[in-house]
């Protein structure tokens, strides 16, 4: 079975290609490498021992993907390409709106074309927005509240239509939590251009004394130690979600891809200093805006509908990032 798998060069997808090679599936990536190096490609194959199909090009390409559709006997889609910087798409909505949603639509129009009708679509638990529920279920309101959110949101809203109006479509819509970790092999992880966002690679940096400490937006929240708390996944454990969503792939399914529990900042930290033996110095600072006190997934739905569920604990998170971090000091730059 060949699956063409959409931003495949990048964190999640080049995760997701190790798996599906393991799985005895055939990959072909599509990446424009926008964010992301072709070293991650070379290193898939080197982990694997298997030869990728790459093709260099844009999702949003319709002539590139026919003449993919035309070459491969493509069975199943799984697509990761698209932008993901929450503040990037504040400051850039109508960017993040066509690479998100038109390049969705340019796929999913050529899907058709060639009646390849089975897909899984990276979705994102940032829909749910300012959600009461702790844990989140599929079913919980949905009020995404920035540019990045709504893109994912207005392209589920797409698949739901789609999907209702041809019962032959199977489609998984998945809402990924926080993926962090990397491969245990310390060959492929997550290479964040600058000045990292997220959590992990920044701890991950201070730990390499790239970064000379932590910032913590702020202990006044109502959480056990006042910092804000998540639902962290391996992304080892997210890119096996994937291989069991396309296993039973029918009709529409919607489904959080978490680890079902929420562990703090402070948690991560004090993980992250006994696993790797090193001091993360850091410092108190004001709440970061738009920030939600707690987020993590109600994780029943995947167990249930996918027998899937996650195996790697917070300390395997950990000591992978630093493995990862140690042995590419400069991500794929080396
Ligand atoms: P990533 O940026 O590492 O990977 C995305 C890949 O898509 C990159 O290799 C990039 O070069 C490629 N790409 C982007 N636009 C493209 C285009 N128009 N044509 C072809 N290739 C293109 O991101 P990731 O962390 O691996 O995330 C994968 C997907 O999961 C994204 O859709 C993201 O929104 C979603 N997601 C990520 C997270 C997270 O925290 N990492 C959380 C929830 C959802
Ligand atoms: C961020 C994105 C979200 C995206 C998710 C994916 C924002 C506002 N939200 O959310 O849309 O789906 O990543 O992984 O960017 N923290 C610090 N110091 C730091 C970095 C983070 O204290 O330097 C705290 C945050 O306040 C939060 C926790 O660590 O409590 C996790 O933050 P982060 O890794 O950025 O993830 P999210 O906030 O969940």
């Amino acid at each position: 079975m060949i699956v063409l798998v959409t931003g495949g060069a990048g964190y999640i997808g080049s995760h997701t290609c190790v798996e599906l090679i393991n799985a005895g599936y055939e990959v072909v990536v599509l990446d424009s490498f926008i964010n992301s190096k072709e070293e991650s490609i070379k290193r898939i194959e080197n982990i694997t021992g298997k030869t990728v199909v790459l093709v260099k090009g844009d999702v949003r390409d319709k002539d590139c993907l026919r003449s993919i559709f035309k070459n491969y006997s493509i069975n199943a889609v799984i697509h990761f390409s698209g932008l993901k910087a929450v503040g990037e798409s504040v400051a850039n909505p109508l960017k993040y709106y066509d690479y998100n949603v038109m390049g969705s639509l340019a796929l999913t129009e050529i899907m058709a074309e060639f009646n390849v009708k089975n897909l899984v679509f990276s979705s994102s638990a940032t829909v749910y927005g300012f959600s009461d529920n702790k844990p989140i279920p599929e079913t919980s309101q949905l009020s995404p509240f920035n540019p990045y959110g709504q893109s994912k949101r207005m392209v589920e809203q797409i698949l739901e239509d789609l999907s209702k109006s041809d019962a032959s479509w199977n489609i998984a819509l998945l809402r990924y939590f926080n993926p962090v970790g990397a491969h245990k092999s310390g060959m492929i992880g997550e290479d964040p251009n600058g000045i990292p966002n997220n959590l992990m690679p920044f701890v991950s940096q201070v730990a390499a004394g790239k970064l000379k400490e932590l910032s913590i937006f702020g202990n006044d929240y109502p959480t056990k130690d006042g910092t804000g708390v998540r639902d962290y996944i391996h992304v080892v454990d997210l890119a096996l979600g994937h291989i069991a969503a396309l296993k039973k792939l029918n009709g529409l399914m919607i489904i959080n891809l978490g680890a079902g529990a929420g562990y703090s900042v402070l948690d991560l930290v004090h993980t992250f200093e006994k696993t790797t033996g090193i001091k993360i110095p850091f410092k108190i600072v004001n709440r970061r805006p738009g920030d939600i006190a707690i987020y993590f997934a109600d994780a029943t739905m995947a167990k249930e509908k996918l027998g899937w569920q996650t195996k790697y604990s917070l300390e395997d998170i950990c000591r992978d990032s630093w493995h990862w971090q140690s042995k590419n000091p400069n991500g794929y730059n080396t």
